[in-house]
């Protein structure tokens, strides 16, 4: 009979639970398994199906308008759009990288496996096309589109249909945007600036205006700020959001071996852009339960004592875990 090699035994068990630990690690300070509104983040690795298999059906046809509408929107709902003029020219694109797939890119992977579901914003359960008409109202500072349309019926069927393998409730690993470490200070928009002139401003222009195509209808380099960017109850004008976008995203031709942006940089270059003029938009009515108001909400009232600016530019630490404490 073999005897059990129990050092080789021990090698494999380490050699197994490799992943796990990687895992563990790159999602930051989320343990493996968790639940909140719904979500669970698990060790499930999201692959974008492929394209090629969409079938030439109607119902096909539809999920393929959709994901042109994501990666062209301006050219079809922009100001000189061919169907509509709702919005404000940019592509969801833009921070929906590689139409909805990239890994932490802001990929809609966990999108038809957690919708409808609840959301602190709106204080309501939220179903796909009002997600949608979110992100056209705020990102897209635009008018939202009517749910019987083409284009919102195209658009939820090609964020369905990449979604479609993700079991119900299931947030994929690198889905959505990254939560980066917190610092222990202020995010400062002054560092911020250099930050912006070193690493952005080649691309999106001295005044973050970004750069027209020769069509001008869409952009080479969509703005950061300005009357054509996303406005104040955009998820971007949250500086956690902003931060976590830039620090995996860009400068968007960095080679994949080249150093990313430090933290500090990543959060000091969103303290910058988001203190820059931008569309401002009244939405008082967010939140309406005040406690369920993320740490990075810039507007009062708070159920805590810190101010506006601590809320706008940190350090978020102390209000993070107060609420944790009293939630
Ligand atoms: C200016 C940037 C920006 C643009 C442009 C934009 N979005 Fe978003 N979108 C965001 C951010 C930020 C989030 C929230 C991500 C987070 O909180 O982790 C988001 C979230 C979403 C979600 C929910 C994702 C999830 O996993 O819960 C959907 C769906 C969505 N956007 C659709 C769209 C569509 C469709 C368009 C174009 C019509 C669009 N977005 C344009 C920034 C943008
Ligand atoms: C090489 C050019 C380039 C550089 C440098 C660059 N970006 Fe971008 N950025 C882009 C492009 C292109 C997109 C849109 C991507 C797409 O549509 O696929 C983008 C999109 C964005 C977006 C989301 C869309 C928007 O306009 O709100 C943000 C935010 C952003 N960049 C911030 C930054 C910051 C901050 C830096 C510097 C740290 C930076 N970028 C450096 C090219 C660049």
């Amino acid at each position: 009979m073999k005897v059990i090699n129990f050092r080789r035994l021990l090698t494999w068990i380490i050699i197994a639970g490799l992943p796990v630990i990687v895992v563990l690690a790159t999602t930051n300070d989320k343990p493996l398994l968790y639940s909140k509104e719904k979500e669970t983040v698990a060790g499930f690795i999201w692959q974008s199906p492929d394209t090629s298999r969409i079938p030439y059906t109607d119902a096909g046809m539809l999920i393929r308008y959709g994901r042109e509408l994501i990666a062209n929107t301006a050219t079809y709902l922009g100001p000189k759009g061919t169907v509509a003029h709702l919005t404000n020219g940019m592509n969801c694109q833009n921070c929906h990288l590689d139409a909805g797939t990239k890994t932490w890119g802001n990929n809609y992977s966990a999108v038809f496996s957690t919708y409808p579901r609840f959301r602190e914003r709106s204080g309501t359960i939220e179903n796909i096309y009002k997600r949608i008409n979110d992100c056209i109202d705020r990102s897209l500072n635009g008018h939202v589109l009517d749910t019987t349309t083409r284009e919102m019926k195209a658009i939820a069927a090609y964020i369905n249909w990449l979604g479609q393998n993700v079991p119900k409730n299931i947030k994929p690993w690198g889905a959505g945007i990254r939560d980066i470490t917190f610092m222990d200070r202020p995010a400062d928009p002054v560092k911020g600036r250099i930050v912006f002139i070193q690493k952005c401003q080649r691309c999106h222009g001295a005044g973050g205006q970004g750069l027209s195509g020769s069509d001008s209808m869409n952009y080479i380099y969509p703005p950061l700020w300005g009357n054509n960017s996303y406005n104040t109850g955009a998820g971007l004008f949250r500086l956690s959001r902003f931060a976590g976008y830039v620090k995996d995203n860009m400068p968007f031709d960095a080679p994949s071996n080249s150093a990313p942006l430090t933290d500090e940089e990543a959060w000091d270059v969103a303290a910058f852009v988001n203190s820059q003029p931008r569309p401002q938009k009244d939405y008082n009515k967010d939140y309406p339960n005040v406690a369920g108001k993320p740490f990075d909400h810039p507007y009062g009232p708070f159920r805590d004592n810190f101010s506006e600016e601590q809320h706008k530019y940190g350090p978020f630490e102390p209000i993070r875990s107060l609420k944790i404490k009293s939630n």
